[in-house]
């Protein structure tokens, strides 16, 4: 019987080789930086199929450049770095992972509002820069979330989890589905959280024109992806004062930041990390795994997106 190569594109969790092993030879190349098509067409040279990154360019070139290559488990829910379309045409199962990562993103939003209307980060920052902790009547005086609006864009699996836990804390909440119209959520919540999956329509959904219909009040949150809101459009915001502040757990451009994002206090900036817990990240490596087992078994795999 022949075997197999799967490549892997990063050092997933250990559960992805035990169930792979079995059933083919694994090639893993940790990551030391964002790859290029170029450095990826290479990695993917000798696969039969892979498990990739998000960070992964999964492009029509990229998919074109190994007739062998059959399918690629995308380790992430959302599948923005591949072209799906062409993965189609050219026959090659692409599956994500989702559901698991649902409740972590959930709880990393949460933490992100919770982090810029009580402004966590400046007061743990205070503590370690002068090693005292101040008490007085006006010092950093943050905002309640009792009593206070969560526009949730994209009320999906995450969307509905935030929503859940900000209710929880008392928070009055409304939502968007994909396509509904936006107006009326800028113009009243005081937190804004994003939560739909990049596509052409959603690319730059949160342009200038949507900050400005935000309340001058509110925060923005995103833990969706970078791409959702102009970034440069919303540091000009933040720094003309419109905005109360932003939690971002996603960039633009990622891996590179703006720095001028880091110049504001007023900004929590996270590195991606919304479906970062021990529990997630092996239950994405054990879906993305099975999938790419199944395939090679000759069985359908669960989650697939082409
Ligand atoms: C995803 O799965 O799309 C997340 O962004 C990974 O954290």
């Amino acid at each position: 019987m022949t075997r197999h190569t799967v490549v892997l594109t990063a050092h997933y969790p250990s559960i992805a080789r035990d169930i792979l092993a079995p059933h083919a030879d694994l090639i893993e190349h940790p990551t030391e930086h964002e790859r290029t098509e170029e450095e990826i067409i290479t990695i993917l040279s000798e696969a039969d199929a892979a498990i990739a990154l998000l960070s992964d360019p999964l492009t029509r070139r990229v998919l074109a450049s190994n007739p062998n290559l059959r399918m690629i488990a995308n380790y992430a829910v959302g599948t923005n770095n591949v072209d799906v379309e062409a993965a189609r045409e050219l026959g090659i199962i692409i599956t994500n992972t989702p559901g698991v990562l649902t409740e972590a993103t959930a709880d990393l939003t949460m933490a992100l509002i919770l982090a810029v209307m009580r402004r966590v980060i400046e007061g743990a920052d205070e503590v370690r820069r002068t090693g005292q902790c101040i008490w007085e009547p006006l010092h950093l005086l943050g905002v309640s979330l009792q009593g206070k609006r969560l526009g949730i864009v994209g009320m999906g699996r995450i969307g509905n989890a935030v929503a859940e836990r900000a209710r929880a804390f008392g928070m009055e909440v409304i939502g968007v589905r994909r396509g509904e119209p936006l107006d009326d959520l800028l113009a009243t919540s005081d937190v804004v959280s994003l939560h739909a999956p990049l596509t052409r329509e959603t690319l730059h959904l949160i342009d200038g024109a949507a900050l400005a219909k935000m309340k001058r009040t509110a925060f923005l949150i995103n833990t969706a992806r970078g791409k959702l809101v102009d970034e440069a459009a919303l540091c000009e915001t933040l720094e003309r004062g419109h905005l109360r502040g932003a939690g971002l757990d996603v960039y633009e451009d990622e891996p590179r930041v703006s720095p001028r994002l880091l110049t504001l206090p007023n900004v929590v900036a996270l590195p991606h990390i919304g479906s970062a817990t021990e529990e997630t990240r092996s239950a994405m490596a054990r879906i993305a795994a099975t999938d790419v087992a199944r395939f090679l078994r000759g069985e359908p795999p669960l989650h697939a997106v082409t």
